[in-house]
């Protein structure tokens, strides 16, 4: 039986190091169909930002474990004309089995949570992306055979995405280094419970503003776009800032010979990454993709204890 049974997970660090590998374990058994669970749950989809992968990877993973979907999108739901979040929550726990919401505030999930019983899942807020960084290990770990002791850098802007690796990675026993212009650091609170789970794990965690140095030596390069969600109209005024940060020929020269290149997604070739990056030899991002399928299928096998 899963010890996630009936959780929440708004952070990747509300699952501890056993309980990620749980998950990461499952995820690879899922992939390779060495098991395929069956259930008739229900999965909600509350978004309100767009989203191609999330949706859908939770949508076919949950087809394929026998479920249903039903997308709540604000424009079509009583959400959008302001029913209160902790009214919607009470409602949507007497219906759904499990639910997906993507939003901007992390209170916003903190009172999904705090209202309803089923478990809720972090699908992505300005804050984190715990999701991604399941199938981002997961497609580490299928690289390099390991996790523990692997550097990842993260060049770019301190966002969501950057703050859930830094607790995931933590929490597995990678080196996390994070290489961003002065004043787009991730959240100080996030790098403090960051470092503090790397004193048990033996893993080391790095801030700097220099991306050459912080690629040396290491086997994932990732990087996300400058200007996130809601961040659309500071993204002109972004593109001078960060570009030194961009994944290039260049800046892989400076990391291990057998570095993979790792973006969540959406991309903008020419900005964070180079049309040459993404789509040469030393990227990984087509199997990251896929990968948030099978991640997101063992995170919900596990919180609905279907095993
Ligand atoms: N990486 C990711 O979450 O992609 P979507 O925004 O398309 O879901
Ligand atoms: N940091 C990006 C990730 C998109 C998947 C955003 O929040 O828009």
């Amino acid at each position: 039986m899963s010890t996630l049974k009936g959780r929440d997970v708004l952070s990747i660090a509300d699952l501890s190091t056993e309980e990620l590998r749980e998950v990461l374990d499952l995820a690879a058994k899922l992939k390779s169909g060495e098991i395929a669970p069956n259930c008739r749950k229900v999965l909600g989809l509350l978004f309100y930002k767009a989203s191609t992968r999330t949706r859908v990877s939770f949508t076919v993973a949950m087809y394929q474990l026998g479920g249903q979907v039903i997308d709540l999108n604000p424009s079509v739901t009583q959400v959008g004309r302001g029913e209160p979040l902790a009214d919607t929550a009470r409602v949507l726990d007497r219906y759904l089995d499990i639910l997906a919401v993507r939003t901007f505030k992390q209170e916003d999930l903190e009172t999904f949570a705090n209202y309803s019983e089923i478990p809720i899942i972090n699908a992505l807020s300005d804050l984190e992306h715990p999701c991604q960084i399941i199938a981002d290990l997961q497609t580490i770990e299928e690289t390099f055979g390991t996790l523990s002791g692997i550097t990842l850098t993260y060049v770019g802007d301190g966002n969501n995405v950057a703050n859930s690796l830094l607790l995931g990675g933590a929490l597995m026993g990678l080196n996390v280094r994070i290489a961003c212009p002065e004043g787009y650091r991730p959240d100080i609170s996030i790098v403090e419970r960051a470092k503090a789970i790397a004193t048990t794990t033996g893993s080391e965690i790095v801030i700097t503003d220099d991306p050459v140095e912080a690629v040396k030596g290491a086997k994932a390069v990732y990087t996300d776009v400058w200007a996130s969600m809601g961040q659309e109209d500071l993204a002109d005024a972004r593109i001078p800032i960060f570009q030194p940060y961009q994944v290039n020929d260049e800046l892989m020269s400076h990391a291990d010979r057998d570095a993979i290149i790792l973006h969540c997604l959406p991309a903008h070739r020419g900005e964070e990454i180079t049309d040459r990056a993404i789509e040469g030899k030393q990227s990984r991002v087509w199997d990251q993709a896929e990968n948030r399928m099978h991640a997101q299928k063992a995170l919900m096998v596990s919180l609905l204890g279907l095993l």
